[in-house]
């Protein structure tokens, strides 16, 4: 019986080709880890991802230095790292009532910050407008998925953007679901961090994701995890 893979919200199946022929090739014959050695193959391995986030840098028009696009191990740690790191006890965030759990965990584990949902219609759709009718004078931060992992709805991520923009507000977009599938345009959605994963639409294995933020944003997190430069 042929098997159809239809479960590529969750992640992408089957990867390309070059996917696993790269990673054994990395295992099997480099090894090194970058950034923290200086012999010839741990400088390869750093110039393939420089090239990597070039690579991201042109695909989600990031007008920021490629110092500010940062791989992670997925979208949930690059949503960790700019919820708990950017709000405070007193802030007040907007989500989508769309959102997905790597949202909506970290926002519940932070004491003191305050959080409203934008409501959306029976489409999953919500209406930009009633974004401002939920800011307030401490409102910080609006999270927004861009596509829908449940009913694959897609947000107006320019119209908020447009709204955030105005109001002095951060704006971050997980763009889990849409990220390589459909256009996500870091200036035209005048974003503030942008956070996709590798393994679904574009459609690398899973563990690897990246957080793209503008250098102010990038100045206001605190870091949640802290070590060596490697
Ligand atoms: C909308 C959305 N955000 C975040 C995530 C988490 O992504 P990751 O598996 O890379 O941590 C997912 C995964 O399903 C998702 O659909």
């Amino acid at each position: 019986m042929k098997t159809i893979y239809l479960d590529n919200a969750a992640t992408s199946f089957p990867k390309p080709e070059g996917v696993s022929a790269a990673m054994k090739t990395y295992m099997d014959e480099i090894g090194a880890t970058i950034n923290r050695s200086v012999y010839g193959s741990a400088q390869d391995a750093g110039l393939v991802t420089l090239q990597l986030r070039e690579r991201l840098k042109k695909l989600f028009h990031f007008p920021e230095p490629v110092t500010h696009v940062i791989l992670t191990p997925g979208a949930t740690w690059g949503l960790n790292m700019v919820i708990k790191g950017f709000l405070k006890s007193g802030d007040h965030c907007i989500v989508s009532s769309m959102e997905h759990n790597a949202v909506m965990r970290p926002l519940l584990q932070l004491e003191g910050v305050a959080f409203d949902r934008i409501p959306c219609n029976q489409e999953g759709l919500l209406n930009p407008d009633h974004v401002e009718t939920l800011i307030r004078p401490n409102t910080k931060l609006l999270v927004m998925a861009h596509g829908s992992n449940v009913c694959g709805s897609v947000q107006d991520a320019k119209a908020v953007g447009e709204i955030c923009s105005r109001h002095g507000i951060a704006f971050v977009l997980d763009a889990a679901q849409t990220a390589g599938h459909i256009p996500v345009d870091f200036e035209e959605f005048h974003l503030s961090a942008l956070v996709v994963p590798g393994h679904k639409g574009l459609l690398g294995p899973s563990g690897i994701g990246a957080l793209l933020m503008t250098d102010s944003f990038a100045k206001a997190i605190s870091p949640i995890i802290a070590g060596g430069t490697g």
